[in-house]
């Protein structure tokens, strides 16, 4: 794929297809071209970034002639509009050919949901963004310098990884095996943060925070954890009473929970855990150091 003279096709103006089209068109591509089934979409993309993107009429018109095309649409979407486009393209009597090249950004599907496009003789992958994308200004901000991984058809990876460095970021190669346990730990690390900082603040609100207030004072601690961890790994970065080996005041948040909010015991007796074999790797602490935690509520 000669890549400077190529045309890459987007379906979907969602946050990510959006926050591609802008940056690829950034790039010296022959053509980048947007297509969604939501004309506000695509009209406030045109309006709100005003980026050198054609929106185009169809998704045929998308499709057409386009050397790379990116499905970004919804997870559920991705399967049904792959049959569409090799309909589409086998009806036009123009069938995918080898040279054409089609990705979805989806962290749990494998590039096998692609599989019409593949049987027709397209080149296909997936690329998926490891970073959490709430609107397209901040999708925009944030897919600089993500990891992108790819997992697909190995003629591909050439294609990604130009489109990867076009946007800033850092490639990785998963195995179609590996994707679930891999979205898994992106869920972890993300979703499952934001639940816990969503308890933190509601365990402030027990004692008469209100929830801005807690969200505010919480911060500062996140960004302190956020940065030890960014210099050493987490059993380095971890500080608190668990890793001082301190049951008493473990046994005295037990106690508070167990009176104030006790549906969050067995999620903090569950991380207690997580963190007592962390710790055990720091200062040596063990289960038998906390005999609180043994204590079924
Ligand atoms: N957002 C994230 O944090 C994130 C991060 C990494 C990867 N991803 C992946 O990126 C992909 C896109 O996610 P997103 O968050 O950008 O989704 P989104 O904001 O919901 O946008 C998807 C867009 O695609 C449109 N669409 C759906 N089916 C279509 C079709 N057949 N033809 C044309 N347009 C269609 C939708 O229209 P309607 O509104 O009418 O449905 C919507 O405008 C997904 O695979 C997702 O897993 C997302």
């Amino acid at each position: 794929m000669g890549f400077s003279k190529s045309k890459v096709a987007i379906i979907g103006s969602g946050r990510v297809g959006s926050a591609l089209a802008i940056l690829l068109s950034r790039q010296n591509f022959r053509e980048v071209l947007v297509f969604d089934r939501n004309s506000e979409k695509l009209n406030l993309l045109k309006e709100q970034f005003n980026a050198k993107i054609r929106v185009s009429v169809s998704l045929n018109d998308a499709v057409a002639g386009a050397d790379l095309v990116f499905l970004a649409v919804q997870d559920r979407y991705i399967q049904e509009l792959a049959q569409e486009i090799s309909i589409l393209s086998r009806d036009a009597d123009s069938r995918p050919q080898s040279q054409q090249y089609f990705a979805h950004l989806s962290g749990s599907l494998t590039s096998a949901v692609l599989q019409p496009l593949a049987a027709a003789g397209a080149v296909t992958f997936s690329l998926h963004p490891l970073q959490s994308l709430a609107d397209v200004a901040g999708a925009v901000q944030g897919l600089a310098g993500s990891y992108f991984s790819f997992e697909g058809d190995h003629r591909a990876l050439p294609t990604a990884e130009f489109i990867v460095e076009a946007l800033a970021g850092h490639l990785v190669q998963l195995n179609a095996s590996d994707k679930a346990l891999y979205h898994a730990a992106a869920v972890v690390s993300s979703n499952f943060f934001i639940a816990l900082e969503e308890m933190a603040i509601n365990m402030m609100r027990g004692i008469g925070v209100d929830s801005e207030t807690a969200r505010q004072m919480l911060l500062p601690l996140i960004r302190g954890s956020f940065e030890n961890l960014e210099r050493v790994a987490p059993a380095e970065a971890l500080t608190g009473p668990i890793v001082r080996g301190d049951d008493q005041t473990v046994a005295a948040h037990i106690a508070a929970l167990t009176e104030k909010l006790p549906d969050y015991l067995a999620a903090y007796r569950t991380l207690a855990g997580l963190n007592v074999d962390l710790a055990a790797q720091k200062s040596g602490v063990s289960f038998d150091d906390f005999p609180s935690l043994k204590i079924s509520s």
